[in-house]
């Protein structure tokens, strides 16, 4: 089993870069930030919920988001792997992470930390606003998302090198190049 998770800030390439992935080694693909807003768009009461959260560039709560993350785990049936984008983004989510894993007698594999300066994460995700119809992809709300990152997700990267997980990407740059230096990666450990 190889349960990756994808990891780096808003627009650092964890969607595209994990499209690739899922490609590359037959994975299942959780995108919890799609998932969130496939509920926003069938006007669920999740996705009333959640809207109030995203549009403010701020994280749902851990306990409805482990909860979320727990039913798509188990719709997977004879997985090769997962890879999980977007997920954790709090230390007590990768915690539940962990156990969620453990009870299923598996772990998680590698952690892939996508590093992207800052200034490029910003022309990114402007740029993508222009057409992807995502409410959180104004300058706004972007600067938001990247104070929440620093301040709440950030400390995963020292988790997940006390796990021994952590492995550093440089996310700047091409596109497939970046694609081959996951893959590498991920088949020195396969
Ligand atoms: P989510 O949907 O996960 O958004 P995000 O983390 O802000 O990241 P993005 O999806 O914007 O960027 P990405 O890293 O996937 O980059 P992409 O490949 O698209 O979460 C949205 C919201 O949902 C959160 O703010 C929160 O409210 C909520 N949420 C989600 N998960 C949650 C959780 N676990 N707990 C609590 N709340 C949660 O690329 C970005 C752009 O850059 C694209 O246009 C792409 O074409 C371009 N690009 C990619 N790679 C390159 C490259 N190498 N060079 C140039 N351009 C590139
Ligand atoms: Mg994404």
């Amino acid at each position: 089993m190889l349960n990756i998770v994808i990891f780096g800030a808003p627009g650092s390439g964890k969607g595209t870069q994990s499209e690739r992935i899922v490609e590359r080694f037959g994975l299942n693909h959780i995108s919890t930030g799609d998932v969130l807003r496939a509920e926003i768009k069938n006007g669920t009461e999740l996705g009333k919920l959640a809207k109030s959260y995203i549009d403010e560039g701020q994280l749902i709560p851990d306990d409805l988001m482990i909860n979320i993350l727990a039913d798509v785990l188990d719709s997977f049936k004879d997985s090769k792997g997962v890879i999980f984008d977007g997920f954790p983004r709090t230390i007590n989510q990768a915690e539940e992470l962990k156990k969620m894993l453990a009870a299923r007698g598996q772990e998680i594999t590698l952690m892939l930390d996508l590093n992207v300066p800052e200034e490029e994460l910003v022309e990114r995700l402007i740029n993508r606003g222009k057409s992807s119809g995502r409410a959180d992809d104004n300058e706004e709300t972007i600067r938001k998302r990247l104070d929440v990152y620093y301040s709440q997700t950030c400390p995963l990267i020292d988790w997940y090198k006390v796990e021994g997980k952590y492995c550093l990407i440089e996310g700047q740059g091409e596109m497939n190049k970046i694609t081959e230096m996951i893959c590498e990666q991920i088949n020195i450990l396969k």
